[in-house]
């Protein structure tokens, strides 16, 4: 169970994003192409204030939360449930790490680096472990991912 709960991570495709379908099409295409991700499950959402706020529970209080939150709600997010047998790592280096103008300067051809704004506008999230990834799934995709992911 566990074994398998490891070879999943959730990606989000953030508003900004979403603002241009031809980008989303791009991303998609280019994760479908990685070896060893496999685009498992595929939602859009919209986010209240709260749903935002309890996924990032972690960073309540932090002085960007609220602009985290603004941004989290102003559109529609696609949801990407990942698959592979590293798939937490491989999506974490596939973005890059949050600051996209640092990224630019460190690892350009990250996605975060050709496709983020700033360091809160950064235009993707990737579980940073198996146990948030858990977490995570189940917070977009409800508790049928857990069963699904168990299988
Ligand atoms: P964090 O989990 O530290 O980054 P990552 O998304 O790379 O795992 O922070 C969550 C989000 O909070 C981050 O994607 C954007 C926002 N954020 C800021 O706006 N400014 C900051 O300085 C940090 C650290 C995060
Ligand atoms: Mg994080």
């Amino acid at each position: 169970m566990l074994l398998a709960r490891r070879l999943h991570t959730l990606a989000l495709l953030k508003p900004d994003l979403l603002a241009n379908p031809q980008t989303v099409a791009e991303i998609i295409s280019e994760i479908q192409r990685t070896p060893g991700l496999q685009i498992a499950r595929r939602a859009q959402v919209f986010w209240t204030r709260e749903e935002a706020e309890r996924f990032y529970d972690e960073h309540r209080g932090r002085f960007f939360f609220r602009r985290l939150v603004d941004y989290m709600t102003s559109g529609p997010i696609e949801a990407l449930a990942l698959r592979g047998p590293t798939a937490v790592t491989l999506w974490r280096q596939m973005m890059g790490s949050t600051h996209p103008v640092r990224m630019r300067v460190t690892n350009a051809g990250c996605l975060r680096a050709r496709y983020g704004l700033t360091d809160t506008r950064n235009s993707f999230h990737g579980s940073d472990s198996p146990q948030s990834a858990a977490r995570e799934l189940r917070l977009v995709f409800g508790e049928q991912i857990t069963r699904e992911m168990e299988a």
